[in-house]
């Protein structure tokens, strides 16, 4: 929300007399002076004015798990247990999930209830990084790679997937780096070269890599770096 309109949003306080205020240096954002009434304020920063707290900042979470096998990436659901069973209860509200995991893929997945941020990680456009190990039931071809690279074609979608990267580590197992985050996108890449994805493990998005220490269930919160990261 706009910066004046989050003041002229108090009684008695007309959008002319917020524009005054603030062009008078007397709010602040997060402790700085802010002149520009027009600045877009988030709900986890504090506004005042003239001292006065205006808008107290809600306290903004990002949370990296190691997600493990068998819970579902929602928030709630009737049959299967989901990630959240995983995280501590008070921290729970408001929280979803930044870019899900099929149930049975395990690895770094983050939760946060800034939607913000969230959608900066996420949306396709942007094209973050996200790496996986992935194992198969048969060897991976030599023209997998160059196939990937070239994008594969989701009918459904009707759109062809960003170039993927794709480093062998194994007859059956191998790295790819894929830049959006489709429904079932790396098993459906697979399938549509004639092979199957076995295990899939997330280890990477952007800069934020699943921290070692993390046993499977366990999560902290993310750092300032990895935060700003984004
Ligand atoms: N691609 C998949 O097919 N599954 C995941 O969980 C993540 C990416």
């Amino acid at each position: 929300m706009k910066l004046s309109r989050i003041l002229s949003n108090q009684n008695g306080v007309s959008r002319k007399q917020a524009s005054a205020l603030i062009a008078a240096g007397v709010v602040t954002i997060d402790g700085i002076a802010c002149r520009e009434a027009a600045r877009e304020v988030d709900r986890f920063s504090t506004v005042t004015c003239r001292g006065n707290v205006v808008q107290p900042g809600e306290p903004a979470c990002y949370l990296m798990l190691h997600k493990p096998q068998g819970y579902l990436s929602a928030t709630a659901d009737k049959v299967h247990k989901t990630v959240m069973e995983l995280i501590e209860p008070s921290l729970h509200k408001d929280l979803h999930i930044a870019g899900r995991l099929d149930r049975a893929s395990t690895g770094l997945l983050i939760l946060t209830n800034d939607g913000l941020w969230s959608r900066r990680l996420t949306e396709p456009d942007i094209k973050i990084p996200k790496v996986y190990r992935v194992t198969t039931t048969d060897e991976i071809t030599p023209d997998t790679a160059k196939r990937f690279a070239e994008g594969i074609w989701f009918e459904f979608e009707q759109l062809r997937t960003s170039p993927a990267q794709l480093e062998l580590l194994g007859a059956r197992e191998a790295r790819i780096t894929i830049f959006e985050g489709r429904y079932h996108q790396i098993k459906r890449m697979f399938h549509a070269v004639g092979n199957r994805v076995t295990t899939l493990h997330r280890e990477k998005m952007g800069s934020i890599n699943l921290d070692d220490c993390l046993a499977p269930g366990a999560s902290r919160q993310l750092t300032e770096t990895e935060i700003n990261s984004v």
